[in-house]
């Protein structure tokens, strides 16, 4: 990979230089008591006394315990990564810093987003007007565990599929038409110009540096009349009958997403501040258009999609909800991981209340190099 394209402004990583198995110790909070104040962050002492009564309006259509595994699998390879409070991380590599833990039970969490996604996009993989007879080659920037990209294979078996991501969680039986490549997609794409026919990305909040950046070599890569297309889900959680409280962990969540993205000089906010809308036009891509999706946290919608679509979102995030929680909450923003462990449970428990009406959106974008 050549040098990077942007300087980066991560956080003096706390797991820097440890041992790959040790436990690292605990770290100063990186925002102080007055800075998350000031974006309102409660402390973290604050889900010391969660209200632990039974939620009688837990109605969840779920039960959420069989999706998880409560212990991790443990194989040798793990030791070439780092381990972050019994976590599985990518070894640094460069500026790579990566919140996902790459372990069997994150993993797992990425595949039921996937589904998630498919319904969402009510079956589709993306929005883009790709002409299956010319399209030939393809990849998907950030890849996870690569069921988007095998999917696609699958739908255009004439084309040729590449996944990239920093860390090797693909599976290896595969379509002949895919392949999967190590690639940290914030420093220089190597690819030469013209090469894609479709440059797709999913998911990328937290991870990409530069969105500008990031659909400039989109740009480059693309060949001309070839299409590129991001989809990202919001960061934070709202109601639109006031049900999602102020001081709920519902509510919490985004506040502390966002001030870790600004710690890790990877922003959360991408569909708060447009950046896919504005990344591509900057690039330089024509046509482009936009499409929002509404995703409620759990079966609460009338609307049978939407209920469906609130079933899978929830499940997507409570399938591992201690891996999205353990880099950001305890590593970045310095929280004790017991308090992060009763921040989860509330919010667990708000998101099987049937009282709470909470909801995220999602924004696909996709534009075309001109001709
Ligand atoms: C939220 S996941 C999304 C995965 C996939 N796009 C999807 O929607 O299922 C973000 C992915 O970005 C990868 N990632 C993190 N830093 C990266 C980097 N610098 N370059 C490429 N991929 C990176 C992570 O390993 C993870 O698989």
């Amino acid at each position: 990979m050549a040098s990077n394209l942007q300087s980066p402004k991560s956080p003096k990583s706390p797991s820097k230089g440890a041992s790959p198995a040790a436990e690292p110790a605990q770290q100063a909070p990186l925002l102080s008591n007055e800075e998350q104040t000031a974006v309102g962050i409660l402390p973290a002492s604050h889900w010391h006394q969660p209200d632990t009564e039974e939620d009688p309006n837990n109605d969840s259509a779920s039960s959420l315990g069989s999706f998880i595994s409560s212990t991790a699998s443990l194989t040798e390879s793990i030791f070439e990564y780092r381990n972050i409070h019994g976590r599985t991380y990518h070894k640094e590599m460069g500026n790579v810093e990566s919140w996902q833990p790459n372990d069997e039970r994150h993993k797992q969490a990425l595949d039921i987003a996937h589904h998630a996604w498919t319904v969402i996009l009510d079956g589709k993989l993306y929005n883009s007007p790709l002409d299956k007879k010319k399209i030939q080659k393809v990849v998907d920037i950030g890849t996870g565990t690569g069921m988007w990209a095998i999917d696609f294979a699958d739908e255009f078996p004439n084309a040729e599929v590449i996944g990239t991501d920093i860390t090797p969680i693909q599976p290896s039986w595969v379509p002949a038409n895919v392949k999967f490549e190590l690639d940290d997609c914030n420093s220089e794409w190597t690819w030469a110009d013209n090469t894609f026919d479709f440059v797709h990305t999913r998911m990328m909040f937290g991870v990409v540096q530069d969105w500008e950046g990031l659909f400039r070599q989109a740009y480059r890569v693309c060949k001309p009349g070839g299409w590129t297309e991001s989809i990202n889900s919001n960061s934070s959680f709202t109601s639109d009958d006031g049900s999602v409280k102020y001081e709920s962990a519902m509510a919490q969540w985004g506040r502390v997403w966002n001030a870790a993205g600004k710690k890790m000089g990877r922003p959360f906010e991408v569909y708060d501040l447009d950046l896919q809308r504005k990344g591509m036009e900057a690039a330089g891509f024509v046509d482009i258009q936009v499409k929002e999706y509404f995703l409620p946290v759990n079966t609460w919608p009338g609307d049978k999609h939407l209920a469906e679509v609130g079933l899978w979102w929830k499940v997507a995030i409570e399938s591992d909800l201690d891996g999205y929680l353990n880099y950001t909450f305890n590593a970045v923003m310095g929280w004790r991981p017991e308090e992060t462990a009763l921040y989860a449970a509330q919010l667990r428990k708000e998101f099987n209340s049937s009282k709470i009406h909470g909801y995220t959106k999602a924004r696909s974008v996709w534009g075309r190099k001109p001709e």
